[in-house]
């Protein structure tokens, strides 16, 4: 890469120590000046999005995440203190769970397990890979982010004897999602097994009046914080969902709310080339023509922020792929999210990104500072830290050589603060790009589908229960159990349930093998 190119390319944010590096892009000389009408039009949404307007108008909602760094940004004087109180009573609670003012059956509390799902799930994570440190920590994190049984029992394992002193939080914004549900309810009898009240060891983050909530008032679970309507699962790590837990840990809530607020300052510029949130949505439209013709590979080279592509893979795909755009037009619009860390990936699928489909564009993430302490050297005058930024050097130019087009970021080092940094500029980049594909990044109908699908497969397995057991003894095949529920065209799915029945025994249904493996019959005994 030219000297001349990469100064005229790369971006210095001394604000908040961070680098744009769009030089290996391939942008023609004239393209940031080509998409600056587009980008204009997308800083006033923006403004008007922070200034409350319906910004997600399929649910008739505001759009608020911006509000939770600067309280006094948001439209109502109710709505600031709401915010303010929240965070007031975070810390307290924090403290009192930390002096031991609140504490379990079995004493002080040692360990949280978090439960939640999607949004609710994803940004505690990131947060506690990223910041975490099982010597400082003042509490162990644990989390149920599925309703897989046994994935629930491996948590439950490393939790171990420490049940009793065990703070579970249950976050879920609508209060009705069935994996939470369901890992709530599998802890709660973990709980009750060895003699503990669930309800002494349970807080809520919820929608006020959600289900959850009034479970949790009913019970006299220990305390309930709310989510707001206006912030999105995907951007709602820094509300209570995020900064409980973080503050339970012992991180700096405080630094993690300062370093979004100093990203958004940054990032409200409407000057293009001052503003990185703009220059990121812009690289992103060139990468992938504005369709998502190129997929997005989230390189970092730092192993703390290995959880940061699986927390941008869902920030970005969820709120960008959609179908419609806000005209109603069919667009299909996305970008595709993968990436796990640096150098680690380089003897896995990066081999494909060198010399395979050229169907992506890489982001590089670089760390500037090695470790806490002093480094050894591996070589003569060499650190292990150099060889991680020597190999994310080498790639990005063995990319480069083969005109694959990467993106480099560059921050200083993994704190609270530039943690957020890099949330609250992936937060806007996204508003930003969705404007200027024209769509709405904040509501989620793919993911509402799929909640609905799952409740019907629950209740056609309840059919097959009952059709078995009313025929008692009798085996019968897919098709003929799909005839016995009144759904003759649903043999594939009448299979699939009666055989994960019989796996787990459930209901005394067993298989019984008949010849061919789809001439196998289902019996309840
Ligand atoms: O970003 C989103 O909206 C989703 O991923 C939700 O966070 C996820 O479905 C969980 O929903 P809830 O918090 O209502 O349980």
């Amino acid at each position: 890469m030219s000297w001349e190119t990469f100064t005229k390319l790369s971006f210095q944010f001394s604000e908040v120590g961070l680098e744009l590096d769009l030089s290996r892009l391939g942008l023609p000389e004239d393209y940031l000046g080509s998409m600056e009408a587009r980008l204009q039009s997308a800083y006033e949404a923006m403004d008007a999005l922070e200034k409350g307007s319906i910004a997600n108008p399929d649910e008739n909602r505001m759009v608020g995440h911006y509000w939770l760094r600067d309280a006094a940004l948001a439209p109502t004087p109710e709505l600031q203190s709401d915010i303010s109180e929240t965070f007031a009573k975070i810390k307290e609670f924090a403290a009192k769970v930390h002096s031991g003012e609140v504490k379990g059956s079995k004493g002080a509390f040692t360990d949280i397990l978090v439960i939640g799902i999607g949004g609710s799930a994803l940004g505690p994570q990131f947060i506690d890979k990223a910041l975490g440190s099982p010597s400082k920590d003042k509490v162990r994190v644990h989390f149920f982010d599925n309703t897989d049984p046994d994935g629930m029992d491996v948590t439950l394992d490393a939790i171990g004897e420490n049940l009793g002193s065990t703070l579970s939080i249950v976050i879920s914004k609508s209060g009705g999602t069935a994996e939470t549900r369901n890992g709530m309810l599998e802890a709660k009898t973990v709980y009750e097994k060895k003699g503990l009240k669930f309800s002494d060891h349970a807080v809520a983050v919820t929608g006020i009046g959600s289900k959850l909530d009034s479970v949790a008032v009913s019970e006299g679970w220990l305390e309930r914080f709310p989510m707001w309507d206006w912030v999105g699962g995907r951007t709602s790590v820094l509300c209570a969902v995020g900064l409980v837990p973080a503050a339970l840990q012992g991180l700096d809530i405080d630094a993690m709310l300062e370093g979004a607020k100093e990203m958004d300052t940054l990032t409200r510029s409407k000057v293009t080339t001052e503003n990185p949130a703009a220059l990121l949505a812009a690289a992103w439209y060139f990468a992938t023509n504005g369709k998502g013709e190129k997929d997005m590979v989230i390189l970092p080279y730092k192993d703390r922020l290995l959880l940061f592509s699986r927390y941008l893979q869902q920030l970005i795909m969820e709120s960008l792929g959609k179908e419609f755009d806000l005209d109603g037009n069919v667009v299909n619009q996305g970008i595709a999210v993968y990436g796990n860390k640096g150098s680690t990936d380089q003897h896995a699928y990066v081999q494909q990104l060198r010399e395979g489909v050229p169907n992506f564009f890489a982001t590089f993430i670089e760390v500037l500072k090695d470790r806490a302490g002093d480094s050894i050297e591996v070589d003569s005058g060499v650190t292990s830290g150099d060889f991680l930024q020597g190999f994310l050097l080498g790639t990005r130019e063995a990319l480069t050589e083969k005109n694959r087009g990467s993106v480099t970021l560059t921050t200083t080092e993994v704190t609270p603060k530039t943690v957020s940094h890099l949330i609250a500029l992936y937060e806007r980049a996204v508003g930003l790009y969705a404007t200027l594909t024209n769509i709405n990044a904040y509501h989620q109908p793919g993911v509402e589908a799929g909640k609905k699908a799952a409740g019907v497969a629950i209740d056609t397995g309840l059919a097959i229960i009952k059709a078995l057991k009313s025929k008692k003894g009798e085996a019968l095949s897919a098709p003929e159990i799909a005839v016995a529920i009144g759904q003759p065209d649903n043999a594939e799915i009448a299979y699939k349930l009666s055989n994960h029945m019989a796996a787990n025994g459930k209901a005394g249904i067993s298989r019984v093998e008949n010849g061919a493996w789809f001439d196998a019959k289902f019996v309840a005994n």
